[in-house]
């Protein structure tokens, strides 16, 4: 028997292993997320049924084990240096020349140019192929031990592949950027604004907080991500230059950067530091500049380094991209949770090609750190299409006619009077019939997290309330097709397409539900937490404070905020409002179900069943059933003659079932 589950457990690594490079390395998934999450569940049920069979690289690590007390300290193997700072070309060719000089050649040099991420370095030890330590940059020649929580970064391998080429090297020490994604870091800030904390200045510092979490659960929820760029041991590979080591780590399974470029002379240097210039804003993570390095690696080692840098590399920064302003302005928004964001109202500058007009000033402490006044002139940052930012005041242009931000102290929309609690920078409005709130609420639920209503953004639901079609979150189960039809802007087809939406989403897992409620303090994580916890709605809104803190992840604030949501009886109303109109919250049971976390998209006429009977078996089996593809659906059976949506799902990469498979998928799991 045990052998049986080792066996299991090693297969279910593999492929798990396998699938998370395909999606977080090549990013060219060949499963979908529903049968990832499948296979994963699969293997933290196994591990947690046989402890003793945990391995040092099980994706299980990915999810973050226990907190630590402190970091331990780790000593690198060689100096973690740090690179000299150039800003032109002509800088650039000083250091070519210096290079030249100390080789002893006037030979052109091969570089290779690589974009400088803007994240932390860090140091990973694998040995025999296996992650054993992690470790921050520190001072150079110790960092801080953050093994635990660099396991949990989906990008870095736990274990090497090996390959057949090159034998993995028993020890190899590989160095590169952990950063945040400019999208991952947007949405961390938006939820430590709600939850009250600081927002971070910028995705390197939201990346640094996030891999210094003592525990490892809270990086885990972060999206980190990671690219390699270089050795710490270059002498135990049998390379000549960077750009080889750079293959090498490649087939490894490391993530390798895609923009790294060898250059055979200086003018190519050139040329990609401008393209470089050009594209960082499209890209989705920081670069602040690019790193040159002399590609051959005999030539690395003649110029060695001095205390600080090697002498075979520069990083040739980018400029700022600041410009100065005068904020006209303070508008300040409601959101969802109460929380009121003051919006800074630009005179319109332009800023690396783009005219800015407002910036976040997220909170009134942030208005008092940069010392700022309504027309004040303000120095302004755009960093790729990171939403812009007001930097600083230039207390020296002041004339005197500058006045003092003063936050409002009744909410701007429903005037009830504003609180700071303590230990919170946000302020909020605590009227919990804040129309403002309201609206925020509604259009969340309609957002990704609830409905996840492609057809139902921001606009639409504003619609939909002024038309008085939707006044509270049942009545988007109450939406009649031919009233929205005959709204302005919608067609038969798109409220049609809305309606069926919406009618296959009154299915939802507990977890989604409470998630897509939208309630203060409960995120996608406590969501789970309590869905776990209670199994049933009625008994998480029957639940007491105490009831509420004996879950592990709950806190005072979180248990005192469910207990006053739930027992507010608008709230209690609306949720038996719900469940009259036929929503239906899957009790957490019924995920063991064959078919359950999979949605099947029927098309093409099918031959031995009916496409309803087809359906109805589906939903026996716990699985969902979608009429139109979206990222959401996971399988696709096509029968004859089947169209446009089976093409669409090849271009997807969905796999796609005949007819014949899928009755013999049928036959599979029922018996
Ligand atoms: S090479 C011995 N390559 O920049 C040379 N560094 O300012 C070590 N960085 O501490 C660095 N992208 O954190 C190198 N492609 C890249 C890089 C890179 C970002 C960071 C790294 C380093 C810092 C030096």
């Amino acid at each position: 028997m045990e052998q049986g589950v080792a066996d299991r457990l090693n297969e279910l690594r593999a492929q798990i292993r396998l699938h998370a490079h395909r999606y977080y390395v090549l990013d060219d998934p060949v499963i979908s997320d529903g049968e990832y999450d499948a296979l994963f569940r699969e293997l933290l049920t196994l591990e947690a049924e046989h402890p003793a069979l945990i391995t040092e690289d099980s994706p299980s690590h990915r999810v973050g084990g226990e907190a630590l007390q402190a970091f331990a300290t780790v000593a690198h193997g060689s100096p973690m240096l740090s690179l000299e700072n150039i800003f032109s070309a002509a800088e650039f060719s000083a250091f070519e020349e210096k290079v030249q000089r100390f080789l002893k050649t006037e030979q052109p040099l091969r570089f290779i140019t690589e974009p400088k991420l803007d994240g932390l370095a860090v140091e990973l030890l694998y040995r025999q192929g296996v992650l054993i330590v992690g470790s921050t940059r520190g001072d150079g020649l110790a960092g801080e031990n953050i093994t635990a929580q660099l396991k949990t970064v989906q990008s870095i391998p736990l274990r090497l592949q090996g390959h057949d080429e090159i034998a993995v090297p028993e020890e190899l020490n590989v160095r590169g950027e952990v950063f945040l994604s400019k999208k991952g870091f947007h949405l961390l800030n938006r939820q430590r604004l709600e939850d009250g904390a600081a927002p971070f200045a910028n995705p390197r510092n939201a990346a640094a907080g996030s891999i210094r979490q003592l525990d490892p659960r809270v990086t885990a929820q972060r999206p980190l991500d990671f690219f390699v760029y270089g050795l710490g041991n270059a002498e135990v590979v049998p390379y000549l230059s960077q750009d080889e080591i750079f293959h090498g780590l490649a087939r490894l399974g490391f993530p390798v950067n895609p923009l790294i470029k060898v250059c055979a002379t200086s003018q190519e240097v050139e040329a990609q530091y401008q393209h470089l210039l050009v594209i960082r804003h499209t890209l989705d993570y920081e670069i602040d500049g690019m790193v040159v390095k002399v590609d051959e690696l005999s030539l690395q080692q003649r110029l060695g380094a001095t205390a600080r840098a090697p002498r075979w590399a520069i990083a040739w920064k980018f400029p700022a991209i600041q410009a100065t302003t005068v904020l006209e302005a303070v508008e300040f928004q409601v959101g969802r949770t109460g929380v009121v964001t003051p919006v800074a109202i630009l005179k319109p500058v332009e800023v690396n090609g783009v005219v800015v007009r407002r910036a976040t000033l997220h909170n009134q402490d942030e208005i008092a750190k940069k010392d700022l006044h309504l027309f004040d002139k303000v120095l302004v940052q755009r960093a790729g299409d990171v939403i812009p930012e007001i930097i600083k005041s230039i207390p020296e242009h002041r004339n005197g006619l500058e006045q003092r931000i003063v936050f409002p102290s009744n909410c701007p929309e429903c005037g009830e009077r504003l609180v700071r609690s303590e230990g919170e920078a946000a302020i909020r409005c605590v009227n919990p019939y804040c129309p403002a709130q309201h609206l925020q609420k509604l259009i969340y639920f309609a957002g990704k997290k609830g409905l996840d209503l492609e057809g139902l953004g921001k606009k639409n639901v504003e619609q939909l309330i002024r038309e008085g079609l939707v006044r509270d979150i049942p009545d988007f189960f109450r939406l009649d097709a031919e009233k929205l039809a005959g709204l302005d802007g919608w067609g038969d087809k798109s409220a049609r397409n809305i309606i069926e939406a919406i009618e296959q989403r009154k299915t939802m897992s507990l977890a989604q539900f409470i998630g897509a409620l939208g309630i203060r303090h409960v995120g996608e994580v406590t969501a789970e937490l309590l869905a776990e916890h209670f199994t049933d709605l009625a008994q998480l809104m029957a639940a007491d404070k105490e009831k509420l803190l004996q879950i592990e992840g709950v806190g005072e604030q979180t248990a005192v905020t469910l207990v006053a949501y739930f027992s507010d009886p608008a709230i209690q109303q609306m949720v038996g409002q719900l469940l009259q109109a036929g929503f239906n919250i899957q009790p957490v049971l019924v995920n063991t179900q064959p078919l359950a976390g999979r949605i099947f998209l029927f098309t093409g006429t099918l031959a031995v069943l009916s496409r309803e009977e087809a359906k109805q078996m589906v939903k026996a089996l716990g699985g969902q059933v979608a009429s139109s593809i979206s990222h959401r659906v996971t399988d696709v059976v096509a029968g004859e003659k089947a169209g446009s949506k089976k093409k669409k799902a090849e271009e997807q990469g969905l796999p796609i079932f005949s007819e014949e498979d899928f009755l013999a998928l049928l036959a599979k799991v029922q018996s």
